[in-house]
């Protein structure tokens, strides 16, 4: 089972970011933590945690040293990695990584993704993604979107990168904050092949 990179940008919805890394470390897998400047902003303004404490607390107490592999236990474990760090595992075309979720994904580092610029760990390990095909997903966030995103979302999907923005549907009838970011991150459990029990599937018969 390879290792899952998680990077969180500056795009509002961090509660994403951090539930998905949550649910992933729950299933046993091996995260890669990456977080730009500003999604280290917005995790602190709209979930008052660290991109440290999260992994720590994803971990199960003790976050995993960048550069380490899998536990010796094999436990799940979250490792955070340093954005400025390309030289970082997320980063190599050779290591065992299944799939890069940037989640959510600012306007910025969806233009430069469309652009083909790797300039800090989370973008270069989209490309790196792109180029070794593995599975990219993008989740965007943004209202409105400028012709600029749209046109960058075209051009990244014809090039099966999966766009899946954070655009939680309603026809389940959320309750909750939670029922709304768990909507997402199912979804994106979905593009990953993971099994999971988030929420409710749609069966056919509730418009009966
Ligand atoms: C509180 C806050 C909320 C933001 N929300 C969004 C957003 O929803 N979508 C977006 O594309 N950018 C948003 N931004 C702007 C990005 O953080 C900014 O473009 C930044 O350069 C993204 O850099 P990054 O992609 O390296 O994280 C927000 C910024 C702040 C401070």
């Amino acid at each position: 089972m390879g290792e899952i990179v998680v990077a969180i940008t500056g795009a509002s919805g961090a509660a994403y970011g951090q539930r998905l890394v949550e649910v992933l470390a729950q299933d046993g897998r091996t995260v890669r933590l990456v977080v730009t400047d500003a999604g280290r902003l917005t995790l602190a303004h709209e979930c008052n945690i660290t991109p440290e404490e999260l992994a720590a607390a994803a971990t199960g107490g003790e976050a995993g040293a960048a550069g380490g592999g899998p536990s010796e236990s094999g436990a799940a474990e979250v490792i955070l990695e340093d954005n400025d760090d390309i030289a970082a595992r997320s980063a190599s075309g050779s290591a065992e990584i299944d799939a890069v979720v940037i989640c959510p994904c600012s306007g910025t580092t969806l233009g430069k993704l469309a652009a083909g610029i790797g300039d800090n760990l989370t973008t270069r390990s989209a490309i790196v993604a792109m180029k070794e095909r593995r599975k990219l997903i993008l989740v965007p966030r943004e209202t409105p979107y400028a012709t600029v995103h749209l046109e960058n979302m075209a051009k990244l999907s014809s090039w099966d990168t999966v766009i899946l923005p954070a655009s939680p549907g309603f026809y389940n009838h959320p309750t909750s904050i939670d029922d709304l970011v768990d909507f997402v991150v199912a979804r994106i459990l979905d593009h990953l092949g993971i099994k999971h029990s988030l929420g409710r599937r749609w069966t056919g018969d509730e418009l009966k």
